[in-house]
């Protein structure tokens, strides 16, 4: 189905959403306040402007892609206009209850995606608000496939799924990046050393996700007894790299739950 279709805030993820959501067929406006920063996006047929009550009167489906306050206030601003509108909001640490609070006449949802979503890549966890109509649901469903694999889940979920998906990108990053070093370190050239890294994520990436086999099971398939492997193996563990993981993603969903307390605290009256 066709949508007309706002991206409100067109900044990092806004710009890839708004990409993805041209790229399957919708008619997308965009808006930031510095709109020559968004200017290219009309060169792929997205209408750009700054003004935000324009973009939403011209759309039935909003997205919000602004920083948690600014969309709690631009929400307060457009309230009106918001009215009987479909709204999907994907700013971190912005519960739906508070959106429900400002606009009470509309249908919310609250997605994460991530910026993988630019090649249609991404990985993006929605909910809805209780009394969302069903008949909507697939409507929403089908846009955020336009970023890449979706999946409904509880909202109590959402700031462990920001450090972990949301926020996932930055982590696989620094490991291509440092195994890409690794290769540097001993003698391969940049490219094929950057190649061979981001191939082999991708590759075992999608070992796990077609064959549904556990991560530890799949690599018992490379670890042979004396062999090249298992001496590599040895070095991670014994850097702590999966306790570091788990502490980085433990403490980024600690923050966004800070920012979710944050939130609720200053727009509570
Ligand atoms: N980046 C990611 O990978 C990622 C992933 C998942 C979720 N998110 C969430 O997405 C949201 C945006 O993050 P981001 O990284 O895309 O930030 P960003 O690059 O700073 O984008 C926000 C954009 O909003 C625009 N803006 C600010 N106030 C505005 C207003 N009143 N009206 C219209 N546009 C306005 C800003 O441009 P102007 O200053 O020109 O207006 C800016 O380009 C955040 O809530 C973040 O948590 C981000």
């Amino acid at each position: 189905m066709r949508e007309k279709v706002a991206v409100i805030g067109a900044g990092t993820i806004g710009t890839a959403v708004a990409l993805a959501l041209k790229k399957s067929g919708n008619e997308v406006i965009a808006t930031r306040r510095k709109k020559e920063k968004i200017s290219f996006l009309e060169d792929e047929g997205i209408k750009v402007c700054s003004d935000n009550r324009t973009a939403i009167l011209s759309s039935e489906i909003v997205l919000i892609s602004l920083k948690p306050v600014d969309a709690v206030n631009e929400l307060k601003k457009f309230a009106d206009e918001l009215r009987g509108k479909i709204i999907i909001s994907l700013a971190a640490a912005l519960p739906i209850d508070l959106i429900k609070k400002i606009l009470s006449n509309s249908y919310a949802a609250r997605a994460m995606t991530n910026i993988a979503a630019r090649v249609g890549g991404g990985f993006t966890v929605y909910c809805f608000e209780n009394r969302f109509p069903e008949g909507y649901k697939e409507r929403v469903r089908e846009l955020l496939s336009s970023f890449g694999k979706i999946e409904e889940v509880e909202e109590k979920y959402m700031d462990a799924l920001t450090a972990l998906s949301g926020s996932g990108p930055a982590y696989i990053l620094t490991v291509i990046e440092s195994m890409m070093y690794a290769g540097l370190k001993v003698g391969l050239p940049r490219d094929l050393a950057l190649r061979a890294s981001y191939e082999t994520v991708l590759g075992s990436a999608k070992l796990v996700g077609e064959s549904g086999d556990h991560p530890s099971i799949l690599k018992e398939l490379v670890i042979t007894p004396a062999g090249v492997t298992i001496d590599a193996i040895y070095e991670l563990e014994d850097s702590g790299i999966r306790t570091a993981f788990i502490r980085a993603i433990e403490s980024a969903t600690k923050k966004s739950e800070k920012i979710t307390r944050e939130i609720m605290e200053k727009f509570k009256d």
